[in-house]
């Protein structure tokens, strides 16, 4: 199978292959050095998935291993990587093993920070199985885990040997975690692609129920992805873009406690983000409009839930955060970020974004 995106890194370069038949794809794309597979997803996922994609590896490298940890954000911690890393240790992986992480983004992000110090490093794989992993998550070798402070704080850059897109887990998916994964989509297309937008538009106008995404759709999203993570693997730069409305949205994970989704966080936090890039770079108001309405007619929420004071502390604690000063990627019009002076974060005064905070309705 022709893979639909291909992402290049420092070591080389990994396919993204789509399909509705993960465990073959899996056992297709197997390298015959890996001696040992470990299987690791949360409670939802693994016990999903793992059994037909143990079966389909059994043949190739015996028993399978197969670690669940518990589903949530809560469950996204360093205690988790360690329970994960002393039941690997115990069965004898090896370093000729491979880790394939299985889920969404949270059992990827955990499964490849394991991969990534495991032995000091094995091979690992990814099968997304939810759309907010399959357009986003998967790809590009972010792995971590969260802290008190806010999410994703403590990880790695390691990137997978390849990713899997398991389009038939997405007929099952629930439609908020639907909604999670479009968000992204949505982010995708602002800020590369502004023929993908109105197709989005176009899409979300004519959408009856919770329809999936379409295939072409979402196989341009994974091509984004893969385009700006080629670009800059390590995020020296461009590949900040990717975090437009993630500065304010990773606040409001942590002040709601993970009770605001990320996909939902990420809704509201590029309708925030979009006020403060009309205010400083000229994003006008028409595409501001455009956005506010395609994430309302996706069933994204697009107001803050919680007042500024909520998440003032938190903002300061974003990765992008230089000299205490919050920075926010931003869009310059629909399909292209704002780069100065090759930054694609602008500061941004904190008072700036608790004026156009909305009210908490
Ligand atoms: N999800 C943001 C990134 O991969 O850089």
């Amino acid at each position: 199978m022709d893979p639909i995106a291909q992402v290049q890194t420092a070591g080389g370069s990994y396919p993204v292959l789509c399909g509705d038949d993960a465990p073959a794809l899996l056992a297709q794309l197997w390298d015959a050095r890996w001696r040992q597979a470990a299987l690791i997803g949360d409670s939802n996922t693994l016990p999903r998935f793992g059994p037909a994609l143990a079966a389909a590896l059994a043949p190739r490298c015996g028993e399978v291993l197969q670690l669940a940890f518990p589903a949530g954000e809560a469950h996204k911690t360093r205690a988790t990587k360690q329970q994960l890393e002393d039941c690997l240790l115990e069965a004898g992986f090896e370093r000729g093993g491979c880790v394939v992480g299985v889920g969404g983004g949270i059992a990827l992000d955990v499964a490849g920070f394991v991969a990534s110090t495991l032995l000091r490093g094995v091979a690992h794989v990814n099968v997304a199985t939810s759309l907010l992993a399959q357009v986003d998550a998967a790809i590009g070798g972010k792995t971590g885990v969260n802290t008190a402070q806010g999410k994703n704080l403590i990880g790695t850059f390691h990137q997978p040997r390849a990713v899997l897109i398991d389009c038939a887990a997405l007929a099952s998916l629930p439609a908020a975690e639907l909604r999670n994964g479009l968000a992204e989509a949505v982010k995708h297309a602002v800020l590369a692609d502004a023929p993908l937008f109105a197709a989005l538009e176009a899409w979300a106008d004519a959408r009856v129920g919770d329809a999936p995404l379409p295939r072409p759709l979402l196989a341009r999203c994974v091509q984004i992805k893969a385009e700006v993570v080629s670009r800059d693997e390590r995020e020296q730069a461009f590949r900040q873009v990717l975090n437009f409305g993630h500065t304010v949205a990773h606040a409001i994970e942590a002040a709601s406690a993970h009770a605001v989704a990320h996909g939902a966080a990420v809704a509201i936090g590029m309708v925030v983000e979009a006020r403060v890039a009309e205010r400083l770079c000229g994003f006008p108001v028409a595409d501001r409009e455009r956005l506010e309405r395609l994430l309302a007619t996706l069933g994204l929420p697009t107001a803050p839930p919680l007042p500024f004071a909520a998440v003032r502390e938190l903002l300061g604690h974003d990765k992008k955060t230089r000299a205490g000063v919050v920075h926010c990627a931003l869009p310059a019009r629909l399909g292209q970020m704002h780069e100065a002076a090759g930054r694609w974060a602008l500061p941004t005064p904190i008072e700036l974004l608790a004026e156009l905070w909305e009210p908490v309705r």
